[in-house]
């Protein structure tokens, strides 16, 4: 420094001073101004109740686990608190954990642009996912989210049935030979196999006959395009009439208002999503549906009598697109299990503006939420005896007046979930065939211990025994 001040003389001197203390200047106002901005945001997050902590220094650290413990604490806070509580990360970085409709209303039905997804809770899925419908933002999401809601229209679900079907019955018939071979039931962890089928009919549905390896979505996606580039598109969608077309032809020969369509690298993205929210969602969604119903056998019964009254002089055991609103007991069973066990227990949002409740409190801006399915579905102030499995909560009876956003499985809002009518149509399709097929019972040496990772599992698996039944002519 005194050499550099030597050299350029006093008015070097002078200029050298004057610049230090304008960056001691600047950095003095921005650190007063954060300061500031922070003791409002902590003003106005007091009127938020706040559990004890370990200390102001570690905040509630530590304290929220992934874990059964960690579940059975969120009973706890939202037994107490009933509508939202503060939780301290560490000393700077507070987060409001959301558990009740009126206060998850302003935050999930808020424009996309105003409550985004959170960078810190879903970073880390980019380098896998790319930039897909569940990670992208602004105007990329709002853009594709008008471009792939089309491919989830009732009209193309349709035709995903059959796979659906196809899917269960290799299921079954494995179920089927491992009970034969064992002498009458056997024990199997079904989060494992349902993943199997999950992933088999999402291979099906996305890109049907087209063998596919989740590292090479790419390649496939460069093949489609050649074979659409050397048809032509008229071409290519007369050489599809009649037949079914996957989601990778849709994506293909999507466009939007001005004629634009995706490019590829964001249709392997979009496949990639599909094949990750949908997989081991729906996996979990029904190895607990089929847990909750080996819980209540009565139930268990009550659907398969509504399924075989339903499938009674058929040729087929097959589920069709009409049967599916012909399910009224199996369906409820289904929801109630999704409240009870709901597959993602939490989604996250930074508040890019303040925002204000319906009580006069405000959630400022640049707070993260965390909106908690799981500790919403178990509220008592919504669901008297939250812990109890009573299918009977969705009778239209008992669901007139209850908010829409007491039970929230997909989420809601602008980014709710695309594919939700995709996973209801699926679930009561496994459902129905696995209930008329098997009895399902509880394996006693093996109760789960809940696990909630990015979707809700169990620490050492989910075992079930299954007893082939009779078939009825
Ligand atoms: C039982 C099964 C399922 C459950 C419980 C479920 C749940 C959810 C939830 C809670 C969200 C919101 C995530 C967030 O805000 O961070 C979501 C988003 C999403 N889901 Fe699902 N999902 C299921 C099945 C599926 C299926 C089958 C597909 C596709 C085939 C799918 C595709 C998506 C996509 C693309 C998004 C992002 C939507 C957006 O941000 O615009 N999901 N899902």
């Amino acid at each position: 420094m005194a050499a550099v001040t030597w050299a350029l003389g006093p008015l070097g001197e002078v200029a050298i001073v004057t610049l230090l203390l304008a960056l001691l200047l600047g950095w003095l106002w921005d650190t007063a101004v954060t300061v500031t901005r922070f003791r409002a945001t902590c003003h106005q997050l007091r009127r938020f109740p706040r559990p004890p902590w370990r200390s102001w220094l570690l905040g509630h650290t530590g304290l929220g686990k992934s874990t059964e413990e960690g579940l059975q604490h969120v009973d706890e806070l939202v037994a107490q608190y009933r509508h939202s509580c503060l939780w301290w990360i560490s000393p700077w970085m507070p987060i409001l954990r959301l558990f009740h409709p009126d206060t998850l209303r302003p935050i999930l039905l808020a424009s996309a642009f105003i409550a985004p997804k959170d960078q810190l809770f879903y970073g880390f899925l980019k380098p896998w996912l790319g930039d897909g419908l569940l990670l992208s933002c602004g105007q990329k999401w709002a853009r594709h989210r008008r471009l792939l809601t089309p491919a989830f229209h009732w009209d193309v679900l349709k035709s995903y049935v059959g796979a659906f079907n196809h899917s269960t019955h290799v299921m079954h018939a494995k179920w089927r030979a491992a009970a034969q071979a064992a002498g009458g039931q056997v024990g199997l962890e079904v989060l494992e196999q349902l993943s199997l089928l999950t992933l088999d009919t999402l291979q099906k549905c996305i890109f049907s006959h087209e063998s596919h390896c989740q590292d090479f979505t790419a390649a496939v996606v460069q093949r489609r395009r050649q074979a659409l580039n050397r048809l032509g598109r008229q071409a290519w969608l007369e050489d599809h009439r009649g037949q079914s077309m996957d989601f990778l032809d849709l994506l293909l020969l999507a466009k939007d208002e001005d004629g634009n369509t995706l490019s590829d690298e964001d249709i392997a993205a979009e496949a990639d999503t599909f094949m990750f929210e949908g997989h081991d969602t729906t996996a979990s969604g029904l190895a607990w549906l089929l847990y909750n119903l080996a819980c209540h056998p009565h139930y268990q019964e009550q659907c398969r009598q509504e399924v075989r009254e339903l499938l009674k002089g058929r040729d087929a055991e097959e589920i069709k697109w009409e049967d599916l609103s012909h399910l009224p007991f199996t369906t409820m069973c289904i929801k109630e299990s999704l409240r009870l066990h709901p597959p993602v227990t939490a989604v996250s949002r930074r508040c890019t503006r303040d925002i204000a409740l319906h009580d006069g409190r405000v959630i400022p801006k640049g707070i993260m939420c965390l909106m908690s399915i799981y500790g919403t579905h178990h509220n008592p102030d919504i669901w008297p005896e939250p812990q109890v499995y009573n299918p009977l909560r969705f009778s239209p009876e008992n669901s007139k007046g209850r908010s829409p956003l007491a039970f929230i499985p997909f989420s809601a809002g602008p980014r709710n979930c695309i594919g939700q009518r995709f996973a209801m149509a699926e679930l009561k399709v496994v459902a129905a065939l696995t209930v008329a097929r098997f009895a399902i019972k509880l394996d006693a040496g093996r109760p789960p211990r809940r696990k909630p990772e990015l979707i809700l599992r169990t620490e050492d698996g989910l075992w079930l025994l299954l007893e082939p039944l009779p078939e009825v002519a």
